[in-house]
């Protein structure tokens, strides 16, 4: 696997496997690799001639009070797991690189409506931050396809919106959440855990599986809502927001049959998130 610090170095290298007719994935990440980005590289293995990562830890999408100097960078374990999944070529650049004129004077991109609520609300700036990047290496790499995780559903959302409406001509994979065999959906940010709220942390995916399985039944949508916020409380979570949307983030109406639960809560210091799709009865 080569490693590229340098944007000249990863166009000109980009540039050859285009010329041989060779089809591009791309899996961008911040690092901190586990077997949720491992699967999206093997998505991309599976799609692609030349598997591109890109490890870097973005500035622009964590708020002034969030985690940026605290969030895990292990670059040489990195390097050793995308090696050992196949993958051909990391693009790890510094903030410099990237950012060359620091963030205040960079360029960047909105994507209204889908960035919206959720997250967003909660995250004031942060889907500018993922849009600019992603968009950022998608003009880098253009690559014919990328895969991002389902865990991170609204940023899923997010990058589909930004690939239509900038008409990027790349195929968006989405992979489905890897998760610890307690049900706890992977993330970097578990191991801000301590064993107590570890011990805790499963009772997120199954708030979502006992609210799926009653609204599945029939139940009313406020009170399950309410009864599972409850729920989160008594584990010992502080919710940032527990909703119910239509698979398109949109409102749920009457109409509406493929939904989705969304969550994020915290638990001590560490804010996780997870959603769970569901089919509401007619
Ligand atoms: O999901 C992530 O790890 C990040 O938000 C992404 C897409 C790599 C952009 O920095």
């Amino acid at each position: 696997m080569r490693i590229l610090r340098e944007i000249p170095a990863l166009r000109q290298t980009l540039t050859e496997a285009r010329r041989r007719g060779q089809r591009i994935a791309l899996v961008p990440t911040m690092g901190n690799l586990h077997a949720g980005h491992l699967a999206l590289v093997a998505a991309a293995r599976e799609r692609a001639e030349v598997v591109v990562a890109s490890i870097f830890v973005n500035p622009m999408q964590f708020g002034p009070n969030e985690d940026l100097d605290a969030y895990p960078r292990t670059l040489a374990e990195d390097q050793a797991k995308l090696e050992a999944a196949g993958c051909d070529l990391l693009f790890a650049p510094e903030a410099a690189t990237v950012y060359p004129r620091g963030l205040e004077a960079q360029t960047r991109i909105s994507v209204p409506e889908v960035s919206e609520g959720l997250c967003g609300g909660s995250r004031p700036g942060h889907f500018d931050g993922v849009a600019t990047i992603v968009a950022m290496l998608f003009n880098l790499v253009q690559p014919d396809l990328a895969c991002f995780g389902e865990k991170d559903y609204q940023q899923l959302a997010v990058i589909r919106r930004l690939v239509a409406d900038l008409h990027f001509p790349i195929e968006i994979v989405g992979v489905p959440i890897v998760r610890a065999e307690d049900g706890l959906a992977l993330s970097s940010r578990n191991g801000y855990l301590s064993d107590a709220q570890r011990d805790a942390a499963p009772r997120l995916h199954a708030t979502l599986c006992e609210l799926r399985a009653s609204l599945e039944a029939g139940a009313e949508i406020e009170a399950s809502l309410k009864a599972g916020l409850d729920r989160l409380d008594e584990a010992g979570f502080d919710p940032d927001y527990l909703e119910l949307r239509a698979a398109d983030l949109g409102p749920v109406t009457a109409t509406t049959r493929e939904a989705v639960l969304l969550v994020a809560a915290r638990l001590g210091p560490t804010r996780l998130i997870d959603n769970l799709t569901l089919t509401l009865p007619r």
